[in-house]
């Protein structure tokens, strides 16, 4: 049984403030449940926030880090830095990385064995543009992400891992992948698992769903056979809508 896993991307978004604030509005009213939750500040809110959450049942992430474990990297956050803020996960991958900042899935990769070797957990963001879509390429773009993003690792490697499948033109626009859109792809990823790692990491691996998730569209995704959380933007910036999609998984 893999357990339903809700994360909240907070982007650059938040003062001091509004992160400890947003965070501590979280964490008072999310107890323990069979529900996985983790939040994403930005970065220089990590330590800030990682107070709030400290034996809660709210996991803390970051959204990027660095492949290298420490030296001369003007501006980079390693792995073991984001441990020593009590960070379990880190965001890799994500589309407005790969399109914005120019991340390829090599980069991605290197990123994947460092943070997997720090003992983080990885979630690792594949998804389509609109273009690619359109021109009927679903399916090879998001296999060649996953072959180049996660190459290299073993079964007991991938099992750790959490893949976030994110059609690149439903994040941030309200226009979500129909249910039926976003099962097939993660069908196909359970499929990937299977073939190029084993069935017993096929059935382990969870696979969330990202892009324009809200608390009314949440319950049908999320009940797809292989949709087994979601990533969310916009919607985790406000107490009440993530709680409302946590309430979903449920
Ligand atoms: P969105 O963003 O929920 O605002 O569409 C999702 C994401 O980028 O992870």
């Amino acid at each position: 049984m893999r357990r339903p896993f809700i994360a909240g991307n907070w982007k650059m978004t938040q003062s001091r403030a509004e992160a400890v604030a947003l965070a501590q509005g979280i964490v008072s009213q999310q107890g323990k449940t069979e529900i996985e939750v983790a939040i994403a500040p930005p970065s220089v809110y990590l330590d800030a926030v990682s107070q709030v959450t400290k034996g809660s049942a709210v996991g803390l992430s970051a959204q990027n880090m660095y492949h290298e474990a420490n030296g001369a990297f003007t501006g980079e956050i390693s792995a073991s830095m984001l441990l020593d803020l009590s960070c379990k996960y880190v965001i890799l991958g994500h589309s407005e990385r790969r399109h914005i900042l120019g991340e390829t899935d090599a980069d991605v990769n290197r990123k994947v064995h460092a943070a997997l070797a720090a003992g983080l957990v990885p979630i690792v963001c594949v998804g389509e543009t609109l273009a690619e879509r359109e021109a009927g390429n679903t399916k090879s773009v998001v296999q060649q992400q996953f072959d180049g993003s996660l190459a290299g690792l073993s079964n007991e490697q991938m099992s750790d891992v959490v893949i976030a499948y994110e059609p690149v033109w439903a994040i941030g626009t309200g226009k979500v992948a129909t249910p039926d859109q976003a099962e097939e792809v993660h069908a196909d990823l359970r499929k990937l698992l299977e073939t190029r790692y084993n069935s017993n990491v096929a059935a382990a691996v969870r696979i969330q769903y990202g892009g324009s998730v809200k608390p009314d569209n949440a319950a049908e995704l999320l009940g797809q056979p292989n949709i087994d959380g979601a990533l969310v933007g916009g919607a985790s910036l406000k107490v009440d809508s993530f709680l409302g999609i946590i309430a979903a998984a449920k």
